[in-house]
């Protein structure tokens, strides 16, 4: 094992938790210890983390004692009240969840495109953005660099499994009730079919549905979810006044979230410029061949680490504006990965600030060289 910062993995045993131990055991190892902890439900159970078993604590003050980075990966509330413990005992925290990223003196970081915000966190506190977010960022952010961004709309096509774990539960239990039968021909029959109890999380049925709705209500109708991708979307590219209209909606797609945007820039834009500037930019695979078929969807794209854009066109009506398709695993980009990016980026900045490692020290019977 590498004598490298010890992490906490926070939330281990949730749908987010379960993609970070994968990517902690297939990305170069720059951790010491890892430790994982869940609530005390949890508490004694075994997961696999680099190819070694590690037994899960119970979050308390303890779990965070010799802890150099903590990957909180819980709900929001969770966070609201144990990320400040955590970064009182001394260590960097990294959050997923909603709990800080409109909190000004919590930088809110996507790597490809505002990296330095990393270090300025008085708190000790450093967010990941919400998943649609995330899948946005990446390409919006090369976008904004090359032509300048003035306004977005958007409308997303959110997978059940941003909700979590016992969310892709419900989705996977409504379509096995609905399979099989002639649900989905007349007015309200899946409802009653999935009955209150089969919703799960969601407003409405998933299986053979969409739902336009995603978060809690605020105000003038806006749900926190639209009212968020807005707010932080302006916070990670450092536009405050940025203009973003988002409709966001639940979709029957297990995991991935895709978007469909209307991005308008400073002046004209080309396609072919477009191209270039998305088949060049970190953490952006552009799959964009209509003719013959090949434009992203979730189905295909999960399990993979990047953003993909497809669909690129101008706005027939507007030579500054582009239409895009994109879509990215919510799990991996949209929540761990960008979690462990971060975190791996503390743990570069915490190993720097030690200097160099002393040299091993000869054994004295060593013979020495030279004359
Ligand atoms: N799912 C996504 O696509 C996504 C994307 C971006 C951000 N996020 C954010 O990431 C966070 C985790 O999401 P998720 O989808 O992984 O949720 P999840 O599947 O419901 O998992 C929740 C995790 O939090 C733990 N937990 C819950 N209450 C706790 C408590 N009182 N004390 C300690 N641990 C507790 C659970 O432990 P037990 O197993 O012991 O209950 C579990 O490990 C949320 O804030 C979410 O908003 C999620």
């Amino acid at each position: 094992m590498s004598r490298g910062p010890a992490l906490a993995v926070v939330g281990a045993t949730g749908a987010v938790g379960e993609v970070m131990l994968r990517i902690l055991s297939q990305h170069a190892d720059v951790w010491g210890e890892i430790r994982l902890v869940a609530s005390p439900r949890s508490a004694g159970r075994k997961l696999a983390v680099r190819g070694e078993e590690c037994e899960v604590v119970a979050l308390a003050d303890e779990a965070f004692d010799g802890i150099d980075v903590a990957l909180f990966l819980v709900p929001g509330e969770v966070s609201a009240r144990w990320a400040p413990v955590a970064a009182a005992r001394g260590a960097v925290v990294v959050d997923s969840s909603p709990a800080f990223r409109a909190d000004p003196e919590v930088p809110l970081v996507v790597p490809e495109v505002n990296p330095h915000a990393v270090r300025l966190r008085p708190r000790g506190i450093v967010a990941s953005p919400h998943d649609t977010t995330l899948t946005l960022a990446p390409v919006i952010g090369a976008l904004h660099a090359g032509f300048g961004l003035r306004e977005l709309v958007v409308a997303s096509y959110q997978a059940a499994s941003g909700a979590g774990r016992d969310a892709a539960r419900a989705l996977r239990e409504q379509i096995s009730l609905v399979a099989d039968s002639d649900l989905g021909t007349g007015p309200g029959d899946v409802r009653r079919a999935v009955g209150e109890d089969g919703l799960g999380p969601f407003s409405g049925p998933l299986a053979l549905n969409v739902v336009p709705w995603t978060g809690e209500l605020l105000g003038d109708g806006w749900s926190s979810e639209e009212l968020g991708l807005r707010e932080e979307t302006r916070k990670v590219l450092g536009l405050p006044g940025l203009r973003v209209a988002a409709t966001c909606v639940r979709v029957p797609v297990l995991i991935s979230h895709s978007l469909a945007v209307h991005a308008r820039f400073e002046g004209e834009v080309t396609v072919d410029r477009a191209h270039e500037i998305l088949a060049t930019s970190p953490g952006v695979v552009l799959y964009d061949q209509p003719e013959v078929g090949d434009f992203p969807t979730p189905a295909d794209v999960v399990g993979t680490d990047p953003v993909w854009v497809g669909r690129v066109r101008r706005a027939p009506d507007d030579p500054t504006a582009l239409e895009l398709f994109v879509c990215g695993d919510n799990l991996r980009k949209g929540a761990a990965l960008n979690s462990a990016q971060i975190a791996e980026m503390v743990a570069a900045e915490l190993a720097a600030s030690a200097g160099p490692s002393p040299l091993p020290a000869e054994p004295s019977s060593a013979p020495s060289s030279g004359g």
